[in-house]
């Protein structure tokens, strides 16, 4: 249950007074708070009878909904037999990697147990989601909007939209996120999904061979002649997809946090974890409804037709279902430059303003020096001492048993190496938990050379980075010379293409320890991630956020933790809160008045 806003705003007040003597105190920033239970429940998408992790008995789970600078807490329920960390994609958690949701920033939250994320939407705009980031389990639902909406101040650069619609795409398997991590334990692919969700439900019947009776369908719900925009989010697990609408024109006007030059698109390829609005008005002369697409890229699509997702968008004025074959999407299994050429048109636009007044393009990163170079490499899985396992530059990530940063406040020795290689060795690959020592305020490069033989996207957390370059081939200085130094996006998770590579710029401005990962699942699970530990040499860390009170305890720290005695009902705890509430109201007039 999501708390109202105005009780979530005593939940601040409360939160304030007992902070008083810091300087946060007086921040005029709202505060919202959410209460979320994770736990699974039995739904069948694709016809097959699975359980999926849903919030608050919902799948995809609720909106987030902040405005640059919101406070926001989130009170986790952990009901899975699991551990569970939830991660904001996209949410840059600036000084406070601790609330990032990661296995190196976050002891795991045990099942049965809840803990609660405090952060700030600091200087951000935008359209992101939230997950679980362990064990596979996005494979298996949990995730949900997460919105950042301009403050009032700020006028979005385009005509207030008359409705406002997430759309979650996906590929799914019928069988569950502990059946696929067994399959990838043993060393196997995990073959072909067995379709594609749009919402968390299975396509529309545009094809009886095709797809089974009885399957829910998502319809979104139109008025005619009303422009919406759709925040559309990728929580697949490998397979980009192409999304369309039938006749209607995908206007581009965000990519993940940064408004974009506003281009018409008929159909666009969505990579795993990337999120994107677009806008798109609602034109046509509802003859009957139509189709929403989101179908699988570069494979054999004859071979993989059961890989798409179809849901339905229905005018008031409709005059009946739609029915016939479905919008083409590109036809290019040979040729992929198309899909890079559409990559390389989303562009910044540098009037618009976002987060703060100035416009997005006054920060002119094309004509700043790079400080540093990482090429990091990834290649197809492998074997190292028996096991499958994927690797960056070598190194197949083993994440620690003691979080990065605790380790360091607590001082345990030993815990992970700052030697992550800053480009491809030329040694056999290790499993090994390194990290990689980053430089504070440097500006730095890193070059993904893909060269695995599928799409793979990556995303860094706590920063957005310029996307200066994407191309076939490898990577050399010379492909300096072709990057975009002007208006390039500014986002959180890109694409790299096989036998590619895709360079971005980053200001190395956010402290702490942030993940950089393959968001496809399976290579993530496999071990394509690492960390950047980024402190303030001069200030021993001090810019950095204290652990919270809350912090867990594990590995090296375990004896550190309290057991925690399992709450009882929510709406008992929220009595408690207002009671506590009004008891440091009082407090605090008293004080005031005094
Ligand atoms: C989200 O918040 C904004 C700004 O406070 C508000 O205008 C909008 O109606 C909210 N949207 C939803 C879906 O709650
Ligand atoms: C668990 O939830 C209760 C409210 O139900 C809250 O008081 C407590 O702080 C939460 N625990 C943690 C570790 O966040
Ligand atoms: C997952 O699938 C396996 C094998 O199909 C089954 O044994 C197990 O009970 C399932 N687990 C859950 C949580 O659904
Ligand atoms: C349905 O799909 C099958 C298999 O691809 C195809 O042979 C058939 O022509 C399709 N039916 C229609 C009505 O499009
Ligand atoms: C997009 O297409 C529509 C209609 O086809 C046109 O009116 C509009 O000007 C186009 N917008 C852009 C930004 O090209
Ligand atoms: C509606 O639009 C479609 C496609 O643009 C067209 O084929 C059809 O004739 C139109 N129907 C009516 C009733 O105007
Ligand atoms: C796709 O698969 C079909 C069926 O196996 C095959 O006939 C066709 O040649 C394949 N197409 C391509 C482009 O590989
Ligand atoms: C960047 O480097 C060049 C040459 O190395 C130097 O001349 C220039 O001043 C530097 N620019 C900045 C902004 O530091
Ligand atoms: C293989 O495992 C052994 C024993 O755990 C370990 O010493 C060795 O470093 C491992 N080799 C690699 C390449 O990870
Ligand atoms: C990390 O980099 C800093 C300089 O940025 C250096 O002082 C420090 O020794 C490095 N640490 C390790 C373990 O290499
Ligand atoms: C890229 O570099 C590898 C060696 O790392 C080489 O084997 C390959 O041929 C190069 N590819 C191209 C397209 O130049
Ligand atoms: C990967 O690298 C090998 C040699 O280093 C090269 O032969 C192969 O073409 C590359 N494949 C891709 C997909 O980049």
């Amino acid at each position: 249950m999501a708390l109202s806003q105005s009780s979530s705003l005593l939940l601040c007040v409360f939160v304030h007074i007992a902070l008083l003597s810091a300087n946060l105190c007086f921040a005029a920033d709202p505060t919202i708070s959410y209460e979320f239970h994770f736990s699974y429940i039995t739904v069948s998408p694709l016809g097959v009878k699975q359980q999926v992790i849903a919030v608050n008995d919902k799948f995809p789970g609720p909106r987030i909904n902040a405005t640059t600078n919101y406070n926001v807490i989130v009170n986790v329920f952990n009901e899975l037999d699991e551990d569970l960390l939830i991660t904001w994609s996209g949410i840059q958690m600036r000084r406070d990697s601790w609330q990032d949701g990661v296995l190196g920033t976050n002891c795991p939250i045990p099942p049965k147990w809840n803990w609660t994320y405090d952060f700030q939407v600091k200087d951000q705009i935008g359209s992101f989601f939230y997950f679980p980031s362990l064990n596979f389990q996005r494979a298996a639902g949990g995730f949900g909007p997460f919105v950042a909406n301009n403050r009032p101040v700020i006028a979005i650069p385009f005509a207030q939209p008359d409705g406002d619609i997430e759309i979650f795409i996906g590929d799914w398997y019928t069988q569950n996120h502990t059946a696929l991590r067994k399959a990838l334990d043993a060393g196997n692919d995990l073959g072909m999904p067995d379709g594609v969700l749009i919402n968390g439900k299975g396509p529309f019947r545009y094809n009886t061979t095709l797809v089974p009776e009885g399957i829910d369908y998502e319809t979104i719900n139109v008025e005619p002649g009303k422009t919406y925009r759709l925040r559309v989010h990728h929580v697949g697990i490998s397979t980009s997809l192409n999304f369309r609408i039938q006749n209607h024109n995908l206007v581009l006007a965000e990519a993940e946090g940064h408004y974009t030059m506003q281009q018409n698109y008929s159909n666009f390829d969505i990579h795993v974890g990337q999120s994107y609005s677009f806008l798109v008005t609602m034109d046509q002369n509802a003859s009957s409804d139509y189709y929403i697409v989101a179908s699988a890229r570069f494979v054999n699509e004859s071979l993989w037709q059961r890989v798409t997702g179809v849901a339905v968008l229905h005018y008031s004025n409709s005059r009946g279902p739609v029915s016939g074959p479905l919008p083409e999407g590109p036809n290019d299994v040979y040729d992929k430059t198309w899909s890079l050429n559409q990559a390389i048109s989303v562009r910044q636009n540098g009037s618009a303003s976002g987060a703060r007044p100035n416009p997005q393009g006054s920060f002119h990163y094309g004509s700043i020096n790079i400080t540093d170079t990482y090429v990091l490499k990834s290649v197809p899985p492998l074997t190292i001492n028996g096991t499958l396992r994927a690797a960056l530059n070598g190194i197949s990530f083993v994440n620690p048993n003691t979080p990065i940063r605790l380790a360091d406040k607590h001082n345990v020795k030993g815990v992970y190496k700052l030697d992550f290689p800053s480009k491809p060795l030329n040694r056999s690959p290790r499993k090994d938990i390194s990290v990689i020592n980053a430089t504070y305020k440097g500006f730095i490069e890193v070059v993904f050379q893909n060269n695995d033989t599928v799409m793979q996207s990556f995303h860094i957390d706590g920063y957005s980075f310029f996307v200066v370059g994407m191309d076939y081939g490898n990577w050399t200085e010379e492909s300096r010379g072709r990057y975009n130094k002007w208006d390039a996006i500014s986002r959180c998770t890109t694409q790299v293409f096989p036998g590619g590579w895709t360079a971005v710029l980053i200001s190395l401005d956010n402290v702490g320890v942030w993940n950089i990962r393959a968001e496809n699942l399976d290579r993530w699970y496999l071990g394509q991630e690492t960390y950047m530990k980024i402190v303030n040499p001069e200030e021993n860390g001090e810019t950095e956020f204290a652990a919270p009170d809350n912090a867990l305890y594990c590995g090296a720290l375990a004896n550190l933790q309290k057991d925690q005695k399992h709450s009882s009902s929510a709406a008992s705890t929220f009595r408690e809160h207002s009671r506590l509430f009004l008891t440091l109201l009082i407090a605090f007039l008293a004080f005031t008045f005094s």
